[in-house]
């Protein structure tokens, strides 16, 4: 594959800048030609950020496509032995698992075959449960083959948040497998699923994959094996599967993210542009190269793994590695294991990891070649200049670009980034906005500050072909998230600043979303969660700088009985939120309090909260409204 649009100087950035927004849809249209379509568009962009159905944003309207078409079947002519996909299993000895472009292709039409046999159509919501194996990313592309829309699951949701999440979207079957193996761990999936479709009534099949064989409990009329239906369509001969005409505007997939209220919402992205989109910016960010292998260490549970490796990647017709494990398994060798074992040229992983395998310090790389590597990447939170630095000098031995990239669920791409290569690198900047994207800094009065030097919240004011379209069966919703706040902008939720040179920081969240190790997590979730507790009268999360995790959670919990055993109710609420978010939402800390911060109002002052899980003692700012500063004193006394 080519990629005609793929820039290789500061000039051809500037240029291409420039173009996209002089005329966004001439820049775009062109782009788009790089692509397989059934039909071409009539119209490149309408969209309307302000007015009662806010947001209206419709790309390639007219057109008609199907997304697997241009991540697999083009493919076949010229790169059919070109490896898609590379399996890295969770345990070294176990072997890998390569997939070509044509051997990827034919397992994808089998396995919508299966979905079509179990009466999955077009628009039909299908949940998506499963650890890192290649039949993930195979179960995802046959949803699309097919235009059911997907709703991915991260493995380390609880059953109650996969019921919410299934029933929000009405999914009518689940895919998953008996378990998953993360590090020394094997975790059952199969009885976590079957705990949630206690609550669901929608689901009418469930196909499961066996990866640990480990015994499962499988309903009759409703459970089927993978395997087994594979061997079906095979006896059947249903190994073509064609692609479903798709609209421009389809929705592609359904992906839930948390905000500031207790509710996940279901982001929706459609076909056309979140794919034109994702592989401009896969080819542009990486400068990826025909035969490079590129390594994103996401999991596919979240948006970089359906961005960044799935449709991106494969719709640029890039080998795109899978890893099953975890960083520190069996050692804290091993991405630079895989690294040497695949040639590795592209590495894409996130801060997180890069803190925690700085930990445990230079002897799992020492012995390392890493000679592979040309570029490196983060994603998923601020990357502190420490960890910037330790992952250049000994990761990148100086000479490879990291490529800082700022977005988010619902940008479907990558939106402030370095081009690697091509952009100056300034170590904890995101630095400049790609084409095709207009942020804007806003004040406190909802003025956008101009000219460089300043900082605020973060816009974006002009739509992009990967942005969301709506939030799944609330568009209401979708609107007060993120067109409210700054009417005629799209509002990120993060801070950020802009320095001299026109580069951008992205400071984190400035709204009650916590991002631990990556993980967007709402204060209100975990809270909602703690206080399903019977010991529990009331609860209050902040985040706190926490080493590896870049941010922590800090619980401040009022009880009913205060006399008990606290350890003993500590563990309950640990237990409770594991129950009914997951293990990712856990406290880091749970301090028991008499009383929380109030107004007179009686909303609670978390910012005051925030300060003291900080470790701030003196200086927590204005507290005159407060209604009780005894309570105050207290919790400083008995911080944790
Ligand atoms: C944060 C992940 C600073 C940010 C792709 C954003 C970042 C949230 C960066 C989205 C970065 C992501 N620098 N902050 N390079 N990347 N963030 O939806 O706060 O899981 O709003 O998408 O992560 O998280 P999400």
């Amino acid at each position: 594959m080519s990629y005609p649009y793929q820039i290789k100087s500061l000039d051809e950035y500037h240029d291409a800048y420039k173009k996209s927004i002089s005329d966004p849809a001439k820049f775009w249209a062109a782009i788009a030609e790089n692509f397989l379509w059934k039909k071409k568009w009539n119209n490149v962009l309408s969209w309307n950020f302000t007015g009662e159905n806010a947001p209206q944003i419709k790309w390639f309207e007219g057109a008609k496509l199907n997304i697997t078409e241009n991540c697999l079947d083009r493919h076949l002519k010229d790169s059919a032995d070109v490896p898609a996909l590379i399996w890295e299993p969770n345990d070294p000895k176990e072997n890998s698992v390569t997939l070509t472009y044509k051997q990827l292709h034919e397992k994808v039409c089998a396995f919508a075959n299966v979905l079509k046999n179990n009466g999955v159509k077009k628009g039909d919501r299908i949940c998506i449960y499963m650890g890192m194996i290649p039949e993930l990313a195979i179960a995802v592309l046959s949803c699309a083959r097919i235009g059911a829309i997907h709703s991915v699951v991260f493995g380390g949701f609880s059953a109650q948040s996969i019921a919410d999440r299934i029933n929000d979207a009405a999914c009518n079957l689940v895919i998953t497998c008996d378990g998953a193996h993360r590090g020394a761990k094997a975790i059952p999936l199969k009885p976590i699923i079957d705990d949630a479709l206690l609550q669901c009534t929608s689901v009418k099949k469930v196909i499961v994959y066996s990866r640990t064989h480990t015994p499962v409990a499988m309903m009759k009329d409703r459970d089927v094996w993978w395997e087994d239906e594979i061997k079906k369509v095979e006896a059947q001969g249903k190994t073509d599967c064609p692609a479903e005409e798709m609209d421009a505007e389809d929705p592609l997939f359904i992906l839930y993210t948390s905000g500031s209220t207790g509710k996940p919402k279901g982001v929706v992205h459609t076909t056309a542009g979140y794919m034109i989109y994702t592989t401009y910016t896969f080819v542009n960010v990486f400068n990826y190269q025909p035969d490079e292998i590129y390594f994103c260490t996401a999991d596919i549970g979240w948006v970089t793994g359906h961005s960044y490796i799935v449709y991106g990647p494969l719709a640029a017709g890039a080998t795109s590695m899978m890893f099953e494990g975890i960083p520190t398994y069996p050692d804290a060798g091993r991405f630079w294991d895989i690294t040497d074992k695949f040639k590795v040229n592209i590495l894409y992983t996130a801060p997180t990891a890069i803190r925690a395998l700085m930990a445990h310090g230079l002897d799992f790389v020492k012995d390392k070649k890493l000679d592979s590597l040309r570029v490196l990447g983060s994603v998923g939170e601020p990357i502190n200049e420490e960890a910037w630095q330790w992952f250049y000098k000994n990761i990148g031995k100086e000479k490879c670009p990291i490529v800082d990239t700022w977005w988010q669920t619902e940008t479907g791409g990558i939106l402030i980034s370095a081009i690697a290569g091509v952009t100056k690198l300034k170590p904890s900047y995101a630095t400049l906005p790609l084409p095709g994207i207009q942020p804007a800094i806003m004040d406190e009065k909802g003025n956008e500050i101009s000219g460089n030097d300043v900082s605020g919240n973060l816009c974006i004011k002009f739509p992009w072909p990967g942005m969301l379209r709506t939030t799944w069966g609330d568009h209401e919703r979708c609107r007060k998230t993120y067109f409210d706040a700054y009417p005629g902008y799209y509002f990120t939720g993060d801070g950020c600043l802009r320095d001299e040179n026109g580069y951008y920081r992205i400071t984190g969240r400035v709204d009650d979303v916590l991002n631990v190790s990556g993980h967007r997590i709402g204060t209100a979730e975990v809270e909602n969660a703690i206080n399903k507790h019977t010991n529990v009268v009331e609860s209050a999360v902040v985040g706190f700088p926490h080493d590896i995790k870049g941010q922590g959670i800090y619980a401040f919990v009022i009880t009913e009985k205060q006399n008990g055993d606290a350890e003993l109710t500590k563990k309950d609420i640990l237990e409770t939120v594991t129950r009914i978010i997951g293990p990712i939402a856990k406290p880091d800390k749970i301090q028991f309090v008499k009383g929380l911060p109030k107004t007179r109002s009686g909303k609670i002052m978390r910012r005051i909260l925030r300060k003291i899980a900080e470790g701030e003692t003196e200086n927590l700012g204005d507290i005159s409204t407060l209604l009780d500063p005894a309570v105050v004193e207290e919790i400083k006394r008995e911080k944790v």
